[in-house]
């Protein structure tokens, strides 16, 4: 009894850094506050070099868009919100590394809507020659539809963050940035996007 106790003990001891390490790696603005759950943000290119912010561009069917970047390094795009799952009431909560989120465009002025949830969709842009999986933001098939996505750290990369697509349980995806004549759309891709969150 005595050596099973200790037995627990020790894996306690074992496994609670692990957990406490988790809870601990939150994501942060450029700020270097926390992210959360209650406030907007602009997802911009961790290189600034590397153009601006992320917009939605309508797709022509009524309220989907695809999400695309902004050429021009000086235009923010238009604001983001973060929700971590599963969802809790109106509370604000910090989003982690790791951790399954919504992701959308919030503020965000149309007749359809004012926020856009993200969510991969196999539809492509009327000029574009390919077949990657957008992200887009709005309703897919006239019903919101939220795709799960999770902000990650990437490889040694200490500047910024990658976003990742966490379809049923497969391995997630990373999202990335796919130039495309006159459009850099966001896409499924091997090279993941790497991004910083500017607080509005
Ligand atoms: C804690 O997180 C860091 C950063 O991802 C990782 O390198 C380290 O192995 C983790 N430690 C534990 C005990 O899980
Ligand atoms: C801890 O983080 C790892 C890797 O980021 C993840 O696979 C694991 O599910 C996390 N564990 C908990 C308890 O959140
Ligand atoms: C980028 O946007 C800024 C602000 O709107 C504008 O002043 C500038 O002329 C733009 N640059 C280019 C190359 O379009």
């Amino acid at each position: 009894m005595k050596s099973l106790i200790f037995f627990l003990l020790q894996l306690l001891a074992i496994l609670l850094p692990c957990i406490a390490n988790n809870s601990t790696r939150v994501v942060y603005d450029t700020e270097g506050n926390e992210l959360n759950s209650m406030q907007n943000y602009y997802i911009l290119p961790a290189k600034s070099v590397s153009g601006g912010g992320l917009r939605a561009m309508p797709t022509g069917l009524r309220c989907l868009h695809f999400v695309f970047q902004e050429r021009n390094g000086s235009l923010l795009g238009t604001t983001l919100r973060f929700t971590p799952l599963p969802r809790k009431a109106s509370s604000t909560e910090a989003i982690r590394l790791s951790s399954d989120i919504w992701i959308e465009f919030h503020d965000f002025y149309s007749f359809c809507s004012d926020r856009l949830d993200w969510h991969l969709t196999e539809r492509i842009p009327e000029s574009f020659s390919g077949r990657l999986q957008h992200v887009a933001a709005g309703n897919e098939d006239g019903v919101r539809s939220f795709g799960v996505f999770r902000v990650e750290r990437h490889g040694t990369d200490v500047m910024g963050y990658k976003i990742v697509s966490c379809v049923d349980q497969g391995p997630c995806k990373n999202i990335g940035l796919h130039v495309d004549k006159d459009k850099t759309w966001l896409t499924v891709s091997d090279e993941p996007f790497m991004v910083v969150f500017r607080k509005e």
